[in-house]
């Protein structure tokens, strides 16, 4: 038996084959990540490279990739293909840069989070986790986190 002669995966076999609870297939399938067919007995058929898209999805996730970002760079694939190697290639090199963006975020944070510790002031005119860079001064006076503040007679 050929490889295209295999059998489409249930729902069943693709969780055990990937590692990922059936539960979450369904919500990927609900999510546009991955598709099924339905059985005349209305069971869902996966097509076997289902597999390595519900692998990719993983992986990406694992980096901290949102559903939405992965659905995006799935949709660009031609003919709605499981990406390959090459498109794995490409794409994760675009992802590290977004990774090394993040990191810096983080370290900035870290940073300024070791003013933080022992502190919880959280102050909004000295804290810079609180409101960083005074970024609530400039929405305008008064509780600007409360967000019916101003029909309250607070502003
Ligand atoms: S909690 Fe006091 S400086 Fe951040």
């Amino acid at each position: 038996m050929t490889k295209t002669e295999l059998p489409d995966l249930s729902v069943g076999e693709l969780s055990r084959r990937s590692g990922v609870p059936a539960s979450a297939l369904r919500f990927y399938e609900d999510e546009q990540l991955i598709r099924s067919r339905r059985t005349a007995g209305n069971q869902r058929r996966y097509r076997r490279d289902t597999l390595r898209r519900v692998t990719f999805i993983r992986m990406s996730q694992r980096v901290g990739m949102p559903l939405s970002t992965i659905r995006e760079v799935l949709g660009l694939l031609p003919d709605d293909r499981t990406p390959t190697r090459v498109d794995w290639d490409r794409i994760s090199q675009c992802w590290r840069n977004d990774l090394d963006e993040r990191i810096r975020q983080l370290e900035q944070l870290r940073d300024q989070l070791s003013d933080c510790i022992g502190c919880g002031c959280m102050s909004l005119t000295k804290c810079r986790l609180a409101n960083p860079g005074d970024q609530l001064g400039r929405v305008g006076p008064g509780p600007q986190r409360l967000p019916d503040h101003r029909a309250e007679g607070y502003a």
